[in-house]
């Protein structure tokens, strides 16, 4: 395969996976090894949060070295908290009882809907006026589910509305000032970035505050709040609960690799004929995992090895190989929280696997970085993929040879990523406009696929 790239667009040109089928003769052809990922997204954001509000200094091992966590040490950087890089290690002076500062300008979250929503639960608690901004894929995410919340608690907290538009949007303004209400909120939807936003608003009200989702989103706030020595406990019927108080630094935290980006390399491999794929320390939370199940009861060879603990977080090895015959599944509204980032990934397999399969209660893929649900069903079908959108899902009808064309990453990282694999097993060349958005999230992904 080969892959060349311009700053605004990358072609991919596949072995296609009908045109060239396994044989006896084929040789199984390993993978970079050993391999790992970039840490996780997710729970780096977090550390580096956590580590700028504590007392003590925190040395952050494997943080993702994505624009995203940039953006958040950015945005820490201009609260007045020492973010250094040494040697891949990074350095946090927690600000802890000092407090963070007033930012002098607007906080530029770029892409990040993480760094927005969790800096808005900070300031908010901390009584911080500022205003969080971003781009415009941010400028168009719903912004009313963490400042409807927020306001709740007493905070004096707005988004910005189109035109006769009732959704608040970025940019946000924050008034310092007030000190929160400790209250319960039940959450709409289930979604980890709102209810860490929550949790952190809780560390600096005036009494108990408490979280219930309609469904377990991933909990690294709440592992990484407990490794941080905040008073937070999961009760038996679902809510989660934070008192109060100060958090201190554990010293040194150690990422593990982001199962959301090996996500890609998994599947690759899987649609590849005779390749196999070892990922080492990847993160291997029930809460982020729900894709490597689907996959296997689609019929591929995935599996998973628990190695110890990283970060208060489950760590291991997924091994993946390629040239199993694939069957559709039918991926259920309970499954969607432990795959949500996943799901375009998982409609690439899914064009490869016989019969129709069903992805239900994904409608929050529709409030994304993009329209995630439209944007991928447009891009394969303009592959040859039969595949139709519903209001909150997808329907793939497999399999289906893929053919190179011309898609859109839509300013979408895993759109961008998913439609690589996709022009990996197509016939001819795919030409991604957008591709650099995969760095996002993992960056070198190109020079990870094209090594397959
Ligand atoms: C994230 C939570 C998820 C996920 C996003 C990162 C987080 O969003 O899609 O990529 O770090 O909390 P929601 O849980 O808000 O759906």
């Amino acid at each position: 395969m080969t892959i060349r790239s311009s700053p605004f667009f990358i072609l991919v040109v596949g072995i296609a996976r009908n045109v060239f089928p396994r044989t006896p003769m084929d040789s199984p052809r390993s993978i970079t090894q050993p391999a790992t990922v970039p840490g996780d997204k997710s729970i780096s954001h977090r550390a580096l949060i956590l580590a700028a509000l504590a007392e003590g200094e925190t040395t952050i091992e494997g943080l993702a070295t994505g624009g995203d966590v940039r953006s958040t040490a950015r945005a820490l950087r201009q609260l007045g908290v020492r973010v250094d890089e040494t040697g891949g290690r990074v350095i946090v002076r927690g600000a802890g009882a000092k407090g963070l500062e007033t930012p002098e300008e607007a906080i530029d979250c770029g892409n990040s809907g993480t760094t927005m929503r969790l800096l808005a639960g900070v300031l908010a608690g901390a009584g911080i006026a500022a205003t969080l901004d971003g781009d415009e894929s941010l400028r168009r995410r719903p912004m009313g589910r963490v400042l409807e919340p927020l306001r709740a608690m007493g905070a004096h907290a707005s988004g910005t509305r189109a035109e006769g538009g009732d959704r608040e949007r970025a940019p946000l303004r924050l008034e310092g000032g007030v000190v929160l209400r400790g209250r319960d909120h039940r959450l709409p939807v289930a979604s980890a970035q709102l209810k860490t936003a929550l949790l952190l608003a809780g560390l600096r009200a005036d009494g108990p505050t408490r979280v219930w989702e309609p469904q377990l989103s991933r909990d690294h706030g709440e592992r990484m709040l407990l490794a941080f020595g905040a008073d937070l406990r999961r009760d038996a019927d679902g809510w989660i609960g934070i008192r109060p108080g100060a958090l201190r630094s554990p010293g040194s935290i150690r990422i593990p690799g982001d199962p959301s980006s090996a996500a890609f390399l998994i599947a690759a491999a899987i649609l590849l004929p005779g390749a196999s794929i070892e990922l080492e320390n990847v993160g291997l939370n029930p809460t982020r995992t729900g894709w490597i199940e689907v996959l296997r009861r689609m019929g591929a060879s995935v599996e998973t090895e628990a190695r110890g603990v990283a970060a208060g977080e489950p760590a291991g090895t997924i091994r993946a190989s390629g040239g199993a015959a694939l069957v559709a599944t039918d991926v259920s509204p309970e499954e969607i929280p432990a795959l949500v980032d996943e799901v375009p990934i998982l409609a690439v397999v899914a064009t490869q696997a016989t019969g129709t399969t069903t992805i239900r209660g994904a409608g929050e893929l529709r409030v994304k970085e993009s329209d995630r649900l439209a944007g991928i069903a447009a891009s394969l079908r303009r592959m040859g993929a039969a595949i139709d959108e519903t209001t909150d899902g997808l329907r793939i009808h497999g399999p289906t040879p893929l053919a190179g064309a011309t898609v859109d990453a839509d300013s979408d990282h895993r759109l961008a990523m998913s439609l690589a694999v996709a022009g990996r097993i197509a016939s001819g060349e795919t030409t991604i406009r957008g591709a650099e958005w995969a760095d996002v999230s993992f960056p070198g992904f190109y020079d990870r696929l094209s090594g397959m």
